[in-house]
């Protein structure tokens, strides 16, 4: 296994079913020690332009093929990928600094999912609809509403779940009959490579699922803009997402970008249940997900037991190693750390209460919290990617709803509380995708709807839902005259 998509820790592309070399290459570190994980390529423009046109070609061919096969296909890979857990964490591990719990769950996940997408896809089914329900029409005309595939799919990933991210675009899309274009993340890319071999080991025929690499900064605008790109699917930071949505034109977007997740707290939630779900939210995986949570705000009647609850248990987080199984690990890269220290800087400057943390080794970040987060510091409303939480104080759940809804951002929001009438009134009024009663926020199970509304994204994903996105109604229109025999 896997012995075609690697030659000599030379990582290639899969461009019409064959495993190919480019001239330049790009070097991939360990996040966790810095030693050299492979190359991966540095492809051309003329190189991208080839890809596009054979992914075009292949759909035509790839949409003729009963959805029961190609369904059979995704089937397939979900057991190559259950028959490769081990290979496919260490990876991660490796490559992008994931403790090797949630490492094991992100490639366990995908297979669950790729299954899931295959039956749900089976389920797509079309509709007729009659004229005369409509004014001036009668029953002489019929519409036959079927879904088709939407052309090639651009499917971009980030690099915090490189195989989940890549195939919850990949699946859905191929299920509904399109081919795929996959541009990994860099430091991610050789995770998300594997996964292509096993779609590919599955029996994907040439052409209908294919990888870009290369720097974004000299391929991504060239992408993006290209005129066999029927749909992109991106998820990454909101950043990147705008100049997208910006340059690429009339073509149709499905976008999952930052957040900054809210965790409501009332005076009578469960404050013990509610501290361990704040954690968990914040802190795994070192804060680097979308859909952690990245501020607390708290009625100040219970912000102190709070507060003092959070503490504790964010002293006892472990800190180390992937391979360890750390809760908090290195960071993507030095970069993602220094980002993370001006916002504690800023904090500090301004007056807010350090009570853990802000200690760290080159991208190795220790955990940090912070209470008295007031609305002028920039940790109140920037999404820092990185273990640290701020606390916010309010005195009235008005005031909670207020702030929550000042972000630019709405992915998700918790709200904890045992009164369920102001569970509601608050989440009827919170201005996001999905709001938690009396839980993190987090993306799963992934066959409900996940969705960021304002700068957290469009579109709306999720597995009926994404094959939905990435398919359209076709209409037929049968105009039929009443039998010649009644006149
Ligand atoms: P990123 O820097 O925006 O990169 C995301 C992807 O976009 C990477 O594959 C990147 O490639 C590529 N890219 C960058 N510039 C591009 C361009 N001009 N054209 C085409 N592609 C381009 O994000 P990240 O650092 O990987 O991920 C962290 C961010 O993603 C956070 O903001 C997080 O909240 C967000 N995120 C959101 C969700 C969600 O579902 N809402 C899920 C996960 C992550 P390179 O790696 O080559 O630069
Ligand atoms: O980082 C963004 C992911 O979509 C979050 O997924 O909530 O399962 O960690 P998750």
């Amino acid at each position: 296994m896997f012995e075609r998509l690697c030659k000599n820790n030379n990582y290639g592309n899969l461009v019409n079913g064959d495993w190919v070399f480019s001239e330049k290459n790009i070097d991939i570190f360990s996040p966790t020690d810095g030693k050299l994980l492979g190359k991966i390529q540095s492809m051309t423009k003329k190189e991208i332009d080839n890809v596009l046109n054979l992914a075009k070609y292949a759909q035509k061919i790839w949409a003729e093929i009963p959805l029961n096969e190609r369904a059979n296909i995704l089937h397939k890979t979900a057991i190559l990928i259950e028959d490769n857990i081990d290979v496919l964490s260490n990876i991660l591990q490796n490559e992008i600094a994931k403790n090797k719990s949630s490492a094991e769950s992100e490639v366990k996940r995908t297979a669950e999912f790729i299954k899931f997408t295959a039956d749900a896809g089976k389920h797509l089914e079309g509709e007729t609809i009659d004229a005369d329900n409509f004014p001036g029409f009668n029953k002489n005309k019929i519409s036959f509403v079927s879904r088709v595939p939407i052309g090639t799919v651009l499917a971009i990933s980030p690099f915090n779940y490189p195989i989940n991210l890549s195939a919850s675009k990949i699946a859905p899309a191929l299920v509904g009959g399109n081919s795929v274009v996959l541009k990994p993340p860099t430091q991610g890319a050789i995770s998300a490579l594997h996964l292509v071999e096993l779609f590919e080991k599955a029996g994907l025929p040439k052409g209908v699922l294919n990888t870009v690499t290369g720097k974004s900064s000299e391929i991504g605008d060239y992408l993006v803009t290209h005129k066999h790109i029927n749909l992109i699917n991106f998820t990454g930071s909101t950043n990147v997402g705008n100049h997208i949505a910006i340059i690429a034109g009339m073509v149709p977007m499905i976008m999952e970008l930052g957040g900054k997740d809210a965790a409501i707290v009332l005076n009578d939630a469960d404050l013990d249940s509610t501290s361990k779900e704040i954690v968990s939210g914040a802190y795994s995986y070192s804060g680097q997900r979308c859909t952690a949570i990245k501020r607390v705000i708290v009625l100040n009647k219970v912000a102190d037991e709070l507060s003092e609850k959070i503490k504790q248990r964010v002293e006892n987080l472990t800190v180390g190693t992937p391979q360890e199984d750390a809760i908090i690990t290195p960071l993507i890269n030095n970069s993602a750390a220094d980002y993370v220290q001006e916002l504690i800087d800023d904090a500090i400057e301004k007056g807010a209460k350090l009570l853990v943390g802000n200690k760290r080794f080159d991208n190795l970040f220790y955990p940090t919290l912070f209470d008295n987060v007031t609305e002028n510091m920039r940790l109140a409303w920037e999404e820092p990617f990185g273990p640290v939480l701020p606390i916010i104080r309010v005195n009235t759940i008005d005031d909670a709803i207020r702030i929550a809804n000042k972000s630019q951002y709405g992915l998700q929001s918790s709200v904890f509380t045992k009164n369920i009438d102001d569970a509601f009134y608050i989440a009827n009024k919170l201005e996001v995708g999905t709001v938690q009663i009396n839980n993190k926020t987090e993306r799963g199970p992934d066959h409900f709807p996940f969705l960021g509304v304002k700068s957290s994204g469009m579109g709306t994903q999720g597995i009926r839902y994404s094959i939905e996105a990435m398919t359209r109604p076709k209409s037929i229109i049968v105009n039929y005259s009443p039998l010649t025999s009644l006149k």
